[in-house]
């Protein structure tokens, strides 16, 4: 199916020329234009949008004339902007576009040529959820030793969850306490080590690639540990799904596949829809904490979420986190990588408890 016309009809006269002109690559007849779209704007919503795409073509023309620095403080005020809009609004797919430019900012971070401005489009025809065309992963059935299948087969009922209905994580595990999700845990090693040193704290653990499951589970019934539950599945699809809004206490995704290709670089799991969904899941006050080895991902999770509004970094003085090495157990990834002469960074987030001076549900 072909997506529809771009800019739609239904845009007023001002943004449609400065679309135009944007597309282009007249910057600062865009930016123009788009500052009469949002002063003449009534709705918040679209006042939010046309500042945000006029901040776009702002960062876009100092990128022209050779002002990386001023490119670079714009970039982050379009992504505050437009994190307000729906991943789609009026015909424009603001998710594709707050992924691109995030994308874009990380590179500028980076010193790197960012390439072209990031594009605007409309939505491509697609079922919900919208912003999951691009899959973070490459399905990998490996090969799963016999002790894995058995521990499948025979623990998978106990431990496993269905990501495909709500959960309800106190019925669960038949207590309150804090939750804690472990986002993509590989062999599951790093969760088994943490849900052992924190019998108090629950854990949920998803993963598409089914050998490491086998081998948490192992784990887990050799323990027998209670604390843990586990999804064989899309983490967008848990999110959505599964687990109720304002449900977690803290967030973990330890070193992501960085997919370090720039053609790939849309398929990083951790992008700004991505950030809006883990917000939505997380209570007020709750931590999202990531680990990589890979320093342009780490500049491109700083792009996303240093310009979010749900989230704050938790170091007062911006970028890593260094106590938070102590908060997680060495995994394998992070092995490997160092052996690679790749050493990790850690970020830590607060999940705001106020946004635009509102108190967020829940807080
Ligand atoms: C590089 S590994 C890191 C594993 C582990 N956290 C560690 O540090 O050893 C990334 C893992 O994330 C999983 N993954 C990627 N995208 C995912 C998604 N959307 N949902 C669940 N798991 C995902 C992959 O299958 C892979 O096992």
């Amino acid at each position: 199916m072909t997506a529809p016309a771009f800019p739609p009809p239904t845009w007023p006269t001002e943004a449609r020329h400065a679309a135009q002109a944007y597309a282009q690559g007249d910057f600062f007849a865009a930016h123009e234009a788009w500052e009469d779209a949002w002063r003449a704007a009534q709705d918040p919503i679209a006042r939010e949008v046309w500042q945000g795409l006029t901040q776009v073509a702002v960062a876009c023309l100092h990128r022209q004339r050779g002002n990386p620095r001023g490119a670079v403080k714009v970039a982050r005020r379009a992504l505050k902007h437009l994190a307000a809009a729906p991943w789609v609004w009026q015909g424009l797919d603001v998710a594709a576009l707050r992924r691109d430019l995030a994308l874009w900012l990380a590179d500028l971070l980076q010193g790197r040529d960012p390439g072209s401005c990031p594009r605007l489009r409309a939505p491509a025809a697609a079922p919900f959820p919208h912003a999951r065309q691009v899959r973070s992963f490459v399905l990998r059935e490996g090969r799963l030793t016999p002790a894995q299948r058995r521990a499948l087969a025979q623990w998978g009922p106990h431990y496993g969850l269905p990501a495909d209905q709500p959960v309800d994580p106190e019925a669960v595990f038949g207590r309150r306490a804090p939750l804690v999700l472990d986002i993509g845990f590989g062999d599951g090693q790093a969760l088994l080590e943490q849900a052992r040193a924190h019998p108090e704290w629950d854990f949920l653990g998803t993963e598409v690639y089914r050998p490491g499951v086998g081998a948490l589970l192992q784990g887990l019934a050799r323990e027998g540990l209670t604390n843990v539950r586990v999804f064989v599945a899309d983490a967008w699809q848990v999110l959505t799904r599964a687990l109720p809004d304002a449900s977690l206490d803290g967030v973990q995704i330890f070193f992501p596949d960085p997919w370090p290709k720039r053609r790939h670089r849309k398929r990083r799991l951790l992008q700004p829809a991505f950030a809006d969904l883990l917000a939505r899941k997380l209570k007020p006050g709750g931590w999202l904490h990531l680990a990589t080895d890979w320093p342009d991902y780490a500049a491109h999770m700083q792009a996303v979420l240093d310009t979010h509004p749900a989230f704050r970094n938790a170091n007062p003085q911006g970028g890593p986190y260094p106590p938070a090495r102590e908060r997680r157990p060495t995994t394998k990834f992070e092995a490997k990588a160092l052996a690679q002469g790749r050493p990790a960074q850690d970020f830590l987030y607060w999940r705001r408890k106020r946004e635009g001076g509102k108190v967020v549900v829940g807080g």
